[in-house]
C-alpha cells in the first residue's frame, strides 16, 4: 500500500483487536503527536511558506482526530494514560540525516512513511470482525484521512526537492521502514 514494502502481519491485527482500550489510548497519543509534529515543522522551517500552510491544515485535522478519539475513549468510560512511547517512530527517526537540506527531505519522508503505516493499519482494523461496527467505520474514515496526509508530505517534498531525489530517498527509507516493521513485537499499539 502506498510506498510500503511490507505488510503488517495478521498477529498484530488479532492482538490489536483483542486490546482495544490499549490501541485507542495509544492512538489518541499518535494523533496528539502528529499535531505537535506539524507544529515543530513550522518551528523549524517558518520561511517555507507552502510547508507552513500545509502544516496548519494538517495540525487542524490531527487535532480533530485527537478530539474524536479522546471523546470515543470518554464515551466508553476509558481514561487516557501516559504515553508509553513509539519505538517504531524512534527507530525510523534515527535515519534522518542531520545536515540540511537532507534533514528537511528526511523529516518529510519519515512523516510520510509513518502516515502510510498508520493508514495501512487503520484499514486492517476497519476490516477486523472482532471490532465493534461503529469503531470499524471510524478506522475506515481515518484510513482515508491518513492516506491524504501521506500525499501531503510527499507533495511538500516534491515542492522543495527534485522528483527523482524524492523518489530515490523514499525508496531507501521505505526499505528501512520495512525492516523495522518486521522486527516489531506485535504490541497492542498503533505502531507496535
Ligand atoms: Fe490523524
Ligand atoms: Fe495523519
Amino acid at each position: 500500500m502506498l510506498c510500503l514494502k511490507c505488510e503488517t502481519n495478521k498477529e498484530w491485527v488479532e492482538i490489536a483487536s483483542r486490546n482495544l482500550e490499549s490501541i485507542m489510548i495509544d492512538h489518541a497519543h499518535c494523533e496528539r503527536k502528529a499535531a505537535s509534529n506539524g507544529m515543530s515543522m513550522i518551528l523549524r522551517y517558518p520561511e517555507k511558506t507552502e510547508l507552513v500552510k500545509e502544516m496548519m491544515d494538517l495540525i487542524d485535522e490531527e487535532m480533530s482526530h485527537f478530539r474524536f478519539v479522546f471523546n470515543e475513549l470518554h464515551s466508553r468510560g476509558i481514561t487516557m494514560t501516559r504515553d508509553t512511547g513509539d519505538r517504531y517512530a524512534q527507530l525510523l527517526s534515527e535515519h534522518i540525516r542531520k545536515p540540511e537540506p537532507h534533514k528537511l527531505l528526511d523529516l518529510l519522508l519519515v512523516d510520510a512513511l509513518i502516515e502510510a503505516r498508520s493508514c495501512e493499519r487503520f484499514l486492517l482494523l476497519s476490516k477486523s470482525e472482532s471490532i465493534p461496527e461503529d469503531l470499524r467505520k471510524v478506522y475506515h474514515d481515518l484510513f482515508v484521512s491518513e492516506a491524504g496526509h501521506y500525499r501531503t508530505f510527499t507533495d511538500i517534498a516534491r515542492l522543495y526537492f527534485p522528483a527523482e531525489t524524492v523518489k530515490t530517498r523514499l525508496e531507501e527509507l521505505a526499505d528501512i521502514e520495512a525492516e523495522i516493521v518486521k522486527g516489531l513485537q506485535n504490541l497492542p499499539t498503533v505502531h507496535g
